[in-house]
């Protein structure tokens, strides 16, 4: 009797440990969140590296619209990502035929040097996508059509909010807008910041929605937790602009680059 009362808190240690093992190992394997990244090219290239501007990818011709940046695995218990799943993931670009030419309008790498997009597409593949249990074309397929779906600009548009060099719009009312289709508590607005006059005067701009999707990648969902945003009161929804890279034309959406065929160039 004594034996056993002594092995109870053994026994339950064990349990706990068990317990805690497999909660985590299954959480390793099966995220049940998901986050769409979408970036407002006219923000994005005003900030990063303190200002610089983008560069034109390589090959295809980026839109004049919201691009996809990634869609990241969670689990939402946990709030923790679940990523680099397989350390032997590989990415192909063959199952992508089909998409190819929406990959290079919808999911570019804006970041100089120029170049493809594909180290973005694998990098977002072996990290995130190889976690959803989707295949290549699937994971990659719903991430494009989840960003034609939340359909921002025209949203924007549709309240006025036009990108605007000179103007600022209240966060506020870029949220009302959003909120009208995709959902109240499905998504957060995020801002880079650019100072002019350290650390007094700055601006923030309008740089990335992040919004709450199905593990399935298909139906954009209410978040687990509030999203908070980082935007000030007044937001600048800045136009887009790339620097002209060697041989491509400045402003590419104004004089689109025609390819042959979008595939010979990467193979
Ligand atoms: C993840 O990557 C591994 C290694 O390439 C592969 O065997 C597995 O099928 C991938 N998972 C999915 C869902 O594609
Ligand atoms: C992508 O998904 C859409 C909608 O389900 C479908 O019509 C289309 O055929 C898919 N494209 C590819 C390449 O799988
Ligand atoms: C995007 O392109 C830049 C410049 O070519 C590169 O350094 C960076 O790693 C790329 N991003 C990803 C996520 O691969």
């Amino acid at each position: 009797m004594a034996g056993s009362n002594e092995a109870l808190p053994g026994l339950c240690f064990l349990g706990l440990l068990l317990c805690l093992c497999s909660s985590s190992a299954a959480a390793a394997s099966t995220p049940d969140l998901l986050y769409l990244n979408l970036l407002w090219p006219g923000g994005y290239c005003q900030s990063v590296n303190l200002g610089e501007a983008c560069c034109i990818p390589t090959t295809g011709v980026p839109a004049a619209d919201f691009h996809v940046q990634s869609l990241e695995t969670y689990d939402s218990s946990s709030g923790n990502p679940i990523i680099n799943c397989d350390s032997q993931c590989r990415f192909l670009i063959n199952p992508l035929v089909d998409l190819i030419e929406d990959m290079f309008a919808y999911w570019p790498n804006l970041s100089c040097p120029s170049n493809n997009g594909m180290d973005q597409w694998r990098h977002v593949w072996c990290t995130y996508g190889n976690c959803t249990g989707l295949s290549e074309v699937v994971y990659f397929n719903r991430t494009l059509q989840l960003r034609e779906r939340a359909n921002i600009l025209v949203t924007l548009q549709n309240w006025g909010i036009v990108p605007d060099a000179s103007s600022t719009y209240r966060l506020e009312l870029i949220e009302e807008a959003l909120k009208s289709t995709l959902g109240s508590s499905s998504f957060s607005v995020e801002c880079e910041r650019r100072y002019t006059v350290w650390p007094l005067l700055y601006q923030d701009y309008l740089t990335r929605i992040r919004i709450c999707v199905s593990s399935d990648a298909t139906t954009i969902v209410t978040c687990p937790t509030v999203l908070t945003t980082n935007c000030d009161s007044k937001v600048k929804f800045a136009p887009i602009l790339y620097a002209a890279s060697p041989g491509r034309q400045g402003d590419a959406t104004a004089n689109p680059v025609r390819l042959r065929s979008a595939m010979d160039m990467l193979l």
